[in-house]
Parts: structure tokens; sequence; C-alpha cells
């Protein structure tokens, strides 16, 4: 059991409640790591965490069955913060009483304090909080002083000074509750006495060394997408491991526009990495010749650039360069393998343990049977750490806010086969897009924002002919998660200025379209 040093541990009664609640904490700067209600108090003692939180969710405590947590952890000498389910489980196991008032209350409350506590230092008497609850406390426990209330909630707050336990029914991690950082923040600082010490120069230093401490004098392997995870991760182990570090770009003639180029310049000409930069269009483009279904697209990529990234794997061993590689000369075969895993895969994979990464998450869907041993140095982080220790380790802006781009590329933009000609079309249409979008200042605010190039053609007139070409469809969506997304308003001049740019400046297009559907009905990405 690896100890959280200076952090805290988030009891996960409700997955979205925990996260959201863990991101909180390290916005406080206190690392924070979510862990399962079913660890008994042994485990959780064991991590030697400075305090606990547990979360809210979904259930009632009168569910059957409902989710609790080892009673003895209230003894064990650690802060802990109950919020929602978590506070009216602490009232219920310590012997209060949580009442089906039938009454509960849902979005903005007023609080009014009742007792003093160290959480609600310069609070005012009255607070607007979060509330999402259906049954109540209506007493609090032996030992316990209750310190706030609202109309629906006869304790809303709860605490014992001695024994360092707190509960509130409210939400303070959601961004309606008034002074709900402070509340965090006072939690974390002043009770369970974690220092403001978990910082994107101090997450860098403690992965640098991590990284050595595993790889030893051995040589690391890394697959580069373009996207900002491979990106960072390949940055963050270059510090720790300087030339023991190659990294494998594989063109597959479906990135987006001077994407390739970004990828030498940063980590070439930037930052002197060994790059081994594959260009394999040619193969790719063979591949996918007379392919449709998206599915079958998808496996071609994915089988592809296995092929391709085992033969540079196979080569770099062999100290020579790879098949149309370009790259320096090398002598041992790399161990080691870097993955951009994220904290939410690792969480998602259920035990917080073996990531069992989507192949979504993968670059094209990595080698699973080739012999390396995983390195994953952002296993721990938020997309947001990722950015900021990015942007620490001195990535250049475009890649560190570059929007998520699928592993397959343009092809799943491509409503049809796959041709170099459609594909060019594309890239050029699409960097219009990006283009005006970033122009306009929006390029942050969305989720994505790309174009479509559904393969029908359609009549146009252009001067005194006919033309007969192809549509492209702007899709532009703003989304927190990828799951949900709702199309983005995006204003009609600028609509109007991407449109006759493309219509002007890309041959073989004759018509733009807006794609108004949010996910759910649609998807954001058309195959
Ligand atoms: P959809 O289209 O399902 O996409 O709404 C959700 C998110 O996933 C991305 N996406 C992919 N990413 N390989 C990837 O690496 C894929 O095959 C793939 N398909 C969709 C999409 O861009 C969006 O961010």
């Amino acid at each position: 059991m690896t100890p959280v040093d200076d952090g805290v541990l988030v009891v996960d009664f409700g997955a979205q409640y925990a996260r959201l609640i863990a991101r909180r904490v390290r916005e406080a700067h206190v690392y924070s790591e979510i862990v399962p209600p079913t660890m008994s108090a042994a485990e959780l003692v064991a991590r030697r965490p400075r305090g606990i939180i547990l979360s809210g969710g979904p259930k009632s405590v009168y569910d059957t069955p409902a989710p609790t947590i080892d009673p003895a952890i209230y003894g064990a000498g650690i802060p802990i913060l109950g919020i929602c389910y978590g506070a009216q489980l602490m009232a219920l196991q310590l012997g209060g009483t949580v009442a089906r008032t039938g009454r509960g209350e849902y979005g903005r409350t007023r609080l009014r304090q009742t007792g003093s506590s160290p959480l609600f230092v310069d609070w005012p008497a009255e607070a607007e909080v979060w509330m999402s609850h259906g049954d109540a406390i209506t007493e609090v426990p032996p030992g316990f002083v209750a310190t706030a209330s609202s109309a629906d909630a006869p304790v809303a707050a709860f605490s014992d000074r001695e024994r360092r336990l707190y509960a509130v029914q409210f939400h303070p991690e959601v961004v309606h509750t008034d002074r709900g950082a402070d509340l965090m923040e006072r939690f974390l600082h002043d009770v369970c006495g974690s220092p403001a010490a978990w910082t994107h120069v101090s997450i860098i230093e403690s992965q640098v060394e991590a990284v050595r401490a595993q790889v030893g004098p051995e040589r690391v392997l890394c697959a580069l997408s373009g996207g900002v995870d491979s990106a960072v991760a390949a940055a963050l182990v270059h510090k720790a491991v300087g030339d023991q570090l190659t990294c494998v770009f594989v063109d597959t003639g479906l990135m987006r526009a001077g994407e390739a180029e970004q990828v030498e310049e940063t980590f070439r000409r930037q930052f002197h990495i060994d790059l081994v930069h594959v260009k394999a269009a040619d193969r790719f483009f063979a591949g996918l010749s007379g392919v449709t279904d998206p599915e079958q697209k998808r496996k071609v990529i994915g089988e592809l650039f296995i092929r391709i990234f085992e033969e540079v794997a196979r080569d770099l061993g062999a100290g020579g360069a790879a098949a149309g590689a370009t790259g320096g000369h090398r002598t041992a075969a790399p161990r080691f393998l870097v993955q951009g895993t994220l904290y939410p895969d690792v969480i998602e994979s259920g035990t917080g343990e073996a990531a069992n990464i989507k192949s979504h998450h993968n670059v094209g869907g990595l080698p699973e049977d080739l012999d390396f041993e995983l390195v994953e140095p952002l296993r721990l982080l938020f997309k947001d750490e990722v950015r900021a220790v990015g942007e620490e380790l001195g990535l250049p802006h475009e890649v560190v806010w570059r929007q998520p781009f699928p592993g397959p590329g343009l092809a799943v933009r491509i409503v049809g086969e796959v041709t170099p000609e459609r594909a060019e079309i594309l890239r050029a249409a699409d960097a219009v897009v990006v283009e005006e979008i970033r122009k306009a200042g929006l390029y942050r605010d969305l989720w994505q924002s790309f174009a479509v190039l559904p393969a029908v053609r359609t009549v146009g007139v252009m001067g005194d002919g006919r033309t007969y070409a192809y549509p492209i469809v702007i899709r532009a969506v703003t989304s927190d998660d990828a799951m949900t997304a709702d199309w983005a308003r995006l204003p009609h001049d600028l609509v109007e200025r991407i449109a006759s740019r493309i219509i002007g400046e890309v041959d073989g297009v004759n018509r733009v379209a807006l794609d108004v559907t949010s996910k759910p009905p649609g998807t954001i990405e058309w195959e």
C-alpha cells in the first residue's frame, strides 16, 4: 500500500461525485486519490492519508443494498469530512437519525449557520449552497453538534471537533455553493493540516523520480500521436531519462494540417528528442482502398499501426533505421513503452490498480502482445493537470491546448471510401475551420471543431459553369467529457466566413453545411 503522503483519500459512493471532489481537492493543491468504499479501515489507515472525504452518491442510506464503510475508520484518529450521502452515512453509523421526511431539497438552498465550525470561518450567517438530497438528518449522533440548517435539512452540517469528524449535507464541491472552495480548503489545510504542496512543479519532480527509478539505464519507446497526452508523457519521460527515450511518430496521411511538422518541430528541434518519423501514408491509403465500413476502417488502421510500430521496435533493437523511417542509430532494444494513460482511465478500470485501457485511449490501438513494460507518468493526473504540466515543461501552446482527435484520424471524418484526394480536401477544409475558430477566440471554449467530408457529390454553379463536387460539413460541439455534447451556436458571420473561405480556397468543394445535432442522438464524429 503506497502512502498518499500529505494527500487525502476520497471514498467513492458515486463516481461522478467522487471525481469532482478529487479534482477540487487537487485545485487546493492537495493530492487526492479515489478509493472504493469496500476498503477496510486498516487498509485506509495503511495509506496514511491526512484526511478522508466521504463522497455523495445516488443512493439513499435506506436502499438495500446501500454502500457503506467500515465504521472502525471513525475511531482511527484521521479527520473525516462526509458530504451529502457521506454525511448521512456518518450520521447513521454513529447513532444519529436520518429520516425519510419526503421533503428533499434540490438545487440552490439557503443555509443558516447555527453553531460555530472551523469549516465556516468567515462565512456570512446565511449563504447559498447546492443541495441534492431526499432523506434528511434530523438528529446528530452523540458527541456531535449541529452547525447549520436549511428549510428542509434540520441538520445541514454537524461536527465533533474532538474527533475531527465533520459532515455537510450540501455539496461544497459544486460551483453553485458560495464559499464551497473555502470550505474544502479549511478542511484540508486547517483540520487535516495538509500543506498546499501538490503543484505542477511537484508533480513533475515526483514523476521524473518515479520514471528514473522504474526505467534505470534501459531504453524507452514512446508513440506520439500529435495529441496532448502522448506529447506531455514524452516530454516528462525525456526530462527523466534524456536520450534513453526514442519517440515514434507514424504519419498515417490522416493527420490534421501541420500536425507532422508540429511534432518534428517540437520534439526533434525544440526538445532534441530522438524521433523516428515513419511516413506511411501510402500504406494506410492502400489498406483503406475500397473500405467504407467505419469499424473496418478502424480495424485496418489499428492493425497497420501495430505492424509499423513493431517494425520500428524490432529495427531499433537491431540498431538500424526502420523501413521508410528517418532517425538516429541505436543499439539495445527498448524494454519500456510510454503510455499516456490518465487518472480517469485508471478510475474507470475499477480497481485503480491495473489500468484496463480502452483501445480508444491508445494511439491507434497499441500492441497488447508486444513485450514491453508500461511507463505511465500521467496515470495520477486529470486532463487539466496534464495541460498544466505540459505548459510547465515548455510544450507549445498549440500542442497543450489541442482539441481531442480520434486515433483513426481523418478516416472517420470521410464518410465513404478514404482516398488521398479526399483526405487532402478534408485536411484543407479542416484547417480553415480551425483557423477561423481560433481567430474568433472560440477554440478553447469548444470541445471539438472540425470539418467532415461526406463522399457524395452535389451540383453547384461557380462562375459560368456547373460544378459537381463534395460538400463539407462544419461540426463544432461543446462538451465536458464527450459522453454528451451540444452543437455549438457559432456566430452566423463566423459560419459564413468559414463557408466562403472553404469554397473559395479548397478545390473540390462547392457546398458547406452546418451540423446542428447534439449527442445524443448524434455522435460527435460522423463515423
Ligand atoms: P463520438 O463520435 O463517439 O466520440 O461521440 C466521442 C469522442 O471520442 C473520439 N473518438 C475516437 N477516438 N478513436 C479515438 O481515439 C476512435 O475510433 C474514436 N471515435 C471517436 C471523438 O473524437 C470524441 O472526442
